[in-house]
């Protein structure tokens, strides 16, 4: 549990946000008023844990949607179990929901549009949404975090992932992830 969220401080804030605002008084579908939370987002988390992507068996945790494996527009639905450490045995932090497709002709990028979506402790019920790119041949590949729920209100950040394991036969992967995120 320690090594899963291994930092969470605050920062301190240098300057005063000066905010302007428009009043929108007369319609019912939007409003605007004064940014109040933006001297709040003074967290950062640092979460750590793998990710294993199981594309073999009986119990797949990758499923092709479309396209043939491996090749340009190929598209897999995850739902792939998060633990703190790198054997499947591991306690589980979460849950990585969501899809990955081949969008390269030339290597192996894929675009991740996952949501990390946390079972662990405090975090229960709280998720981070990830899109990018990941050039999985590269050692390290990072992408960003683009918003999150719960805990992860207003998050913003980026993950960093490590092929920790990949089997040539079976096709099945650990990846190591490190997720640093600004939020309230
Ligand atoms: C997370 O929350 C759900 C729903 O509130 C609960 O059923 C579940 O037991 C919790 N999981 C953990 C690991 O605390
Ligand atoms: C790789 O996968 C094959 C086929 O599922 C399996 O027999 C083998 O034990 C795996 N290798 C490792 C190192 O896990």
């Amino acid at each position: 549990m320690a090594s899963f969220l291994t930092s969470t401080y605050h920062f301190t804030m240098f300057f005063i946000l000066l905010s302007t605002f428009l009043a929108i008084t007369d319609g019912k579908f939007s409003e605007q008023y004064p940014n109040t939370k933006a001297t709040k987002h003074d967290k950062i988390s640092h979460l750590h844990f793998y990710f294993h992507d199981i594309v073999s068996g009986k119990n797949p945790t990758a499923i092709l949607v479309a396209g043939q494996r491996n090749s340009f527009g190929s598209t897999a639905m995850i739902d792939d179990p998060l633990t703190e450490g790198p054997e499947p045995s591991s306690e589980l932090v979460g849950r990585a929901q969501g899809m990955y497709a081949m969008t390269s002709q030339q290597d192996g990028s894929l675009l991740m549009v996952v949501n990390f979506a946390f079972n662990e402790g405090k975090f229960n019920g709280s998720s981070v949404s990830v899109i990018g790119r990941n050039p999985v041949l590269d050692a390290v590949r990072e992408m960003p975090v683009v918003g999150g729920s719960g805990i992860f209100r207003f998050a913003r950040g980026y993950a960093l992932a490590k092929t920790y394991q990949y089997n040539i036969t079976s096709g099945d992967a650990v990846v190591e992830y490190n997720v640093f995120i600004t939020h309230d």
